[in-house]
């Protein structure tokens, strides 16, 4: 276990937004920042953090909690690795005896995978950089390729030997074990190193870490393979990365805009010419997890692609990936002979630049240039190339784009407008067909299946529609918010509303969860302690943190509405934040109300049955209080609320 003592440095220590914005575009908005939900897809942004309460909600899906959640949540992190994630971040030191044992162990095999990564991300920047035949043969080489010695630490460059073991033997001795180096594809299954004599290029995770590596042959042979490749493993899905993101989301976001390479050695000439926003796909397709990628950072991309078929084909698949995830494509084709690692070296930043201005073309421009190499008047080709633009124009989910796209077909291949519209709608309609087909057997599905989700409903719904139940939240809302605050009578607000509500006479909360929740609140306030949202949130099931999280965002904020349907708190002549001790007190006399007044209902029944006329006086007699203390009690309510 981390200690608590940590735990608590960690919590204190953490920025909520610097820690998503690794992860998530955000803009500033009022107080709060605000970006496209990571967790479902959307178009307009509902994610909201809020930096001053250390928390993030999704007004979209939901989904809320503070930076460990965050963490555990996006990245798949347990607990204790989230917490690494962010001392890490902070230079915070976790000593491992802080660790037990089961946790040691579980930890060192999730984590193993980077441990030994980085020790070979190591050693073969300490062969380029510190051994003869690296500095000679491979320093050398990058030498030749224009990089200096800052760039080749920024995208940690390095050199595996011609040994056909140096790297195996270092990394037993480092006290490696040899099946995590083998799964890691650094030894080849006949037990030798796998990268030799090879220029290596590091491939990072979003948060810098080494996951995989490339070799490149030194010179060229055509019998050896260009490039070999580490093979995908837990830490490496290669479908889920973009070379080069680590080192380019930031520019990305400052640009809102991605340039797409395909080479390795095009993302680093490029950053070495001072363009940063620019990652490779790697030689192959985009896929649309790496769509996803790029989309968190900005919605904006620029293919820049060989002008060879292999180039132009992966230009044409990626551009309907693009346009179905909504980013905006632009594309420049080099000459076949070129590619923007050569282009920006003979070009220089500037020139190369202009040059991508000026021969940027849309999806549009770009895919009939494909279709019509030579203007191709031929009535059937030209009806086969309109069939597939039309396909590639129906992917276009924005209406107003889409129509104008339609409009510039038609034009530039000189077709009626109405034909275009014809095709698309056609494709359009029967993805209308198949969408409702899916959702009519799906509903189906649900109708069988579904009767207790309905019960659930159903409860979920009366428990919304309870007064009880929004008194409660009420409550539960003000200690979380205000329960530190110290009253006139010199408790806090949590100690006052605890001590009221723990009275034996008075009702106990009706909800589990809400009841439950109290509970733990009171154990951590008792006495002088306070209480701590934070530590309170992460050590709270996903249920109550969603709960607690709703509760001290502004989704659930006390309404005018709430008032008058359930009267409970809440006075619109001051700001809530500075309505605490009212608040505090009329919800406990709202509650000691309730109680009385399901007394005295019970009590009525009660009088109802009686015959003997001595009891009937007792009876009503104590009915006579019952009604007079609930008058009092109504009448205080009344002074709070009006003054
Ligand atoms: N690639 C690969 N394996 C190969 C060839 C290519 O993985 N055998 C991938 C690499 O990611 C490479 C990209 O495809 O960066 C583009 O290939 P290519 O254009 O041939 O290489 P360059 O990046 O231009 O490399 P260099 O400039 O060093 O020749
Ligand atoms: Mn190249």
């Amino acid at each position: 276990m981390i200690s608590s003592k940590k735990i608590d440095k960690i919590y204190e220590t953490v920025q909520i937004e610097e820690i998503i914005e690794d992860f998530v575009s955000l803009k500033k908005r009022g107080v709060n920042l605000l970006g496209l939900c990571p967790f479902h897809n959307e178009k307009t942004p509902s994610f909201t953090v809020s930096p001053a309460k250390g928390i993030f909600k999704c007004f979209g899906c939901g989904k809320g909690g503070n930076a460990i959640h965050f963490l555990m949540e996006h990245e798949n992190y347990s607990y204790p690795e989230a917490l690494k994630h962010v001392a890490n971040k902070y230079g915070i030191e976790i000593e491992e005896e802080d660790l037990s044992p089961e946790q040691q162990e579980k930890d060192k095999e999730r984590a193993s995978l980077y441990i030994v990564n980085e020790f070979a991300k190591r050693f073969f920047q300490e062969q380029l950089l510190n051994t003869g035949e690296g500095k000679s043969v491979g320093f050398q080489y990058f030498q030749d390729r224009g990089y200096d010695e800052e760039i080749i630490n920024k995208f940690d460059l390095g050199y595996a030997p011609r040994s056909g073991n140096a790297f195996k033997s270092a990394a037993l001795r480092a006290g490696h074990e040899q099946d995590r180096i083998k799964a890691l594809g650094l030894i080849s299954d006949r037990g030798n190193d796998f990268f030799r004599e090879r220029v290596m290029f590091t491939i990072h995770n979003l948060s810098g870490k080494p996951i995989a590596f490339a070799g490149r042959m030194l010179g060229s042979n055509k019998k050896a393979p260009k490039y070999i490749n580490s093979p995908e493993t837990e830490i490496y899905v290669k479908s889920d990365i973009l070379y080069g993101i680590f080192q380019a989301r930031t520019a990305i976001r400052r640009e809102d805009n991605c340039y797409l390479v395909e080479g390795y050695t095009d993302v680093i000439t490029l950053h070495q010419h001072g363009i940063e926003n620019v990652v490779a796909v790697s030689g192959t397709s985009l896929t649309p997890g790496q769509t996803r990628l790029i989309k968190r950072f900005t919605a904006n991309t620029t293919l820049i692609f060989d002008g060879d078929a292999a180039g132009i084909k992966a230009a044409n698949r990626s551009i309907d990936l693009l346009l179905e995830a909504e980013v905006n494509v632009k594309v420049v084709i080099l000459d076949p002979e070129d590619d923007p690692d050569s282009a920006i070296k003979r070009l220089g930043k500037e020139d190369f630049e202009n040059y991508l201005k000026t021969n940027s073309q849309d999806f549009l421009e770009f895919k009939i240039a494909h279709y019509f190499p030579k203007g191709n008047q031929d009535p059937f080709e030209k009806s086969k190339a309109i069939k597939e633009l039309v396909k590639t124009l129906a992917l276009i989910n924005d209406q107003l784009s889409r129509s104008l796209f339609v409009s510039k077909t038609a034009e530039m291949l000189q077709v009626e407008e109405a034909v275009i519209i014809n095709e698309v709608n056609k494709i359009l309609r029967s993805k209308i067909w198949q969408e409702k087909g899916k959702r009519k057997k799906d509903r189906e599905r649900e109708r069988q299946e579904d009767t207790t989700f309905e019960i659930q409903v159903k409860q979920e719904e009366e428990k919304l529609g309870s007064p009880d139940y929004h008194q409660e939240l009420a409550l539960l809302q003000l200690i979380l918010k205000y329960g530190n605050e110290t009253m006139s009578n010199g408790l806090s607000v949590a100690q006052y509303c605890f001590n009221n509500i723990q009275d034996k006479d008075l009702p106990g909360i009706n909800d589990p969860q809400i009841n439950n929740l109290l509970d733990k609140i009171s154990a951590r306030t008792s006495g002088p302690s306070k209480l701590n949202i934070q530590s309170l949130i992460s050590e709270s099931d996903p249920q109550d943190a969603q709960l607690i999280v709703s509760l001290i965002s502004d989704e659930f904020e006390y309404s005018e509405n709430w008032e008058k349907r359930w009267n409970i708190l809440l006075q619109n002549q001051k700001p809530p934040e500075e309505n605490y001790e009212s608040d505090a007190e009329h919800i406990v006399i709202s509650l000691k109300l309730r109680k009385v007044r399901k007394l005295s209902a019970d009590w009525a029944e009660k009088i109802k049955g009686i015959k003997d006329n001595e009891e009937l006086d007792d009876f009503l007699e104590f009915y006579k209080e019952l009604k007079k203390v609930e008058s009092e009690l109504a009448e205080k309510l009344r002074t709070i609320i009006y003054g």
